[in-house]
């Protein structure tokens, strides 16, 4: 059959594998090829168990996979055959030199744009998918048309804003879908390109057209902003607890006023996944590099406030745990870093366990869709930590339960047979505040949430 596009995307991850999948599942006109280094990867995505958890996200690809989606390793053929090149590889912080801990490490966008120059023989739009420092497009085109009589490539900026745990959702019906380019001629018709392939299911008034450095940027301030309300809540729940107010309640309260919205309000042991705190730490090292100080800080101090809250939370454990975990078993309910996803990246829990292990406390985890990325992440420590399936098995002879991922299931268990099964006195920290308090307080827990006084039967 032929095909009307040939879109290639670079880097099979939690981002170019569910976006183009419900590109091929809408637009059967096209031909969607996905390549990875990373051969089990693909393996995984040609197989029956995906590589990675996303609700509706089997039945997509099962539509797709084989008629005009495929999934593949021959990254060379791909960047011959395409039209359209996605670029989604990742880009996490900068592990070494300058920079480290804070910018962007682009060796893997750097990579894949030399492999494109060297296998290209005809033009290309390069499409910016992963998240990158505003100005990266800049360096890309200089790589990119570095062979004076080599093909023409356009790079374009589409910024990614799916929700993990909701990708398939947002994907098929996004808030918006935002394509920068240059404003030259050659520029404008590339962005013309990448918004006729949305144009075929997104609305157009919601497709968003804009020059190339605003579209890079608005992705980094995307995120600012919204760990920013994170860890604004966050802040005030510490106060709350000093003061006897009610997080939920204030949260409520301010979320009801139009100009604030009541979307990511709810207080917590902090934000967690891939995104967030690289992306955060990003701008603050690119706003250094342009000598703005204050702004840097201002940034800088969303993280800061959200490893404080982590911090807080493991203080708060051993405190009411009478100055001691050692010991003692912990039922971690959750590891992912939020609900419907089995992604483990940042996740609080990870801080959790960690702070929890050097204290030698024996550690339960459970977790329905992130055990398999709980072991990997904790596989270098030498502490006592185990990992079940069942959330009561996991709580059976337990001290305690931290509620880390706001699992639907957690709110609906049997907290009464629970409370039979763990030792006496029984503590809860709902580090989500998902679940009835007062009701596990009379059952006879020791409750402990996030921005409200604590219900204890002893002093
Ligand atoms: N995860 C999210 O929720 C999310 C949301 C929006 C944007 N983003 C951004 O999207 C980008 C990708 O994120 P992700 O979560 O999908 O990352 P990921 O690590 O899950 O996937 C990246 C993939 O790229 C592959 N890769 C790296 N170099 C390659 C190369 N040279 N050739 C072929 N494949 C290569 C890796 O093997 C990996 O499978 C990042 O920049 C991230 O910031 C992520």
């Amino acid at each position: 059959m032929e095909f009307e596009k040939d879109i290639l995307c670079i880097g099979a991850g939690y981002v170019g594998g569910p976006t183009m999948a419900v590109i091929a599942d809408r637009c059967p006109h096209y031909r969607v090829t996905v390549v990875d280094i990373d051969e089990d990867r693909i393996r995984a995505w040609n197989s029956d168990r995906l590589p990675i958890y996303e609700p509706g996200l089997d039945e997509v690809v099962a539509r797709a996979r084989g008629r005009n989606l495929f999934f593949s390793t021959a990254l060379e053929d791909g960047i011959r055959n395409s039209d359209i090149i996605f670029v989604s590889v990742n880009t996490p912080t900068k592990t070494f030199g300058q920079g480290a801990g804070r910018a962007a490490d682009l060796q893997y966008w750097e990579k894949t744009a030399r492999q494109i120059l060297r296998n290209a023989e005809s033009h290309k739009i390069i499409v910016e998918k992963s998240t990158l420092p505003v100005r990266t497009a800049a360096a890309m085109e200089r790589i990119l048309n570095a062979a004076p009589d080599g093909p023409r490539f356009d790079v374009v900026s589409n910024p990614e804003f799916l929700a993990e745990g909701t990708a398939v959702r947002d994907l098929e019906s996004p808030d918006r879908v935002l394509v920068g380019s240059r404003e030259t001629p050659e520029g404008v018709q590339a962005r013309k390109a990448v918004v006729e392939i949305y144009a075929n299911w997104v609305s157009r008034e919601r497709i968003l057209e804009s020059n190339i450095w605003s579209s890079e940027l608005s992705k980094l301030t995307a995120n600012a902003f919204l760990a920013q309300r994170i860890s604004s809540i966050n802040s005030i729940s510490a106060l709350c607890e000093k003061t006897n107010a009610v997080i939920d309640e204030v949260a409520y309260a301010i979320g009801t006023d139009s100009r604030i919205g009541s979307k990511f309000l709810k207080a917590s042991v902090g934000f967690g996944g891939s995104c967030f705190k690289k992306d955060i730490l990003n701008l603050v090292y690119i706003c250094e590099n342009y000598g703005l100080e204050e702004v840097a800080r201002y940034w800088e101090s969303v993280v800061r406030i959200n490893e404080w809250q982590e911090k807080r939370f493991v203080r708060n454990i051993l405190s009411n745990l009478f100055d001691t975990v050692a010991g003692k078993r912990v039922a971690l309910f959750g590891f992912a870093f939020k609900a419907n996803t089995g992604d483990t990246r940042e996740s609080p829990a990870i801080y959790v366990a960690r702070g929890l292990l050097e204290e030698r406390a024996r550690l339960v985890i459970t977790d329905p869709k992130a055990l398999g990325n709980a072991r990997a992440v904790l596989a270098d420590v030498d502490g006592n930590v185990s990992f079940e399936e069942d959330p009561y098995k996991a709580a059976e002879g337990a001290h305690a339960i931290a509620v880390l991922t706001e699992w639907d299931l957690y709110r609906g268990l049997d907290y009464e047979r629970i409370y039979r099964s763990m030792v006496s006195p029984a503590f809860i920290f709902d580090g989500r505040n998902i679940l009835d308090h007062q009701k596990l307080y009379e059952i006879g827990f020791n409750v402990f949430a996030i921005g409200k006084a604590p219900l204890k039967h002893f002093k």
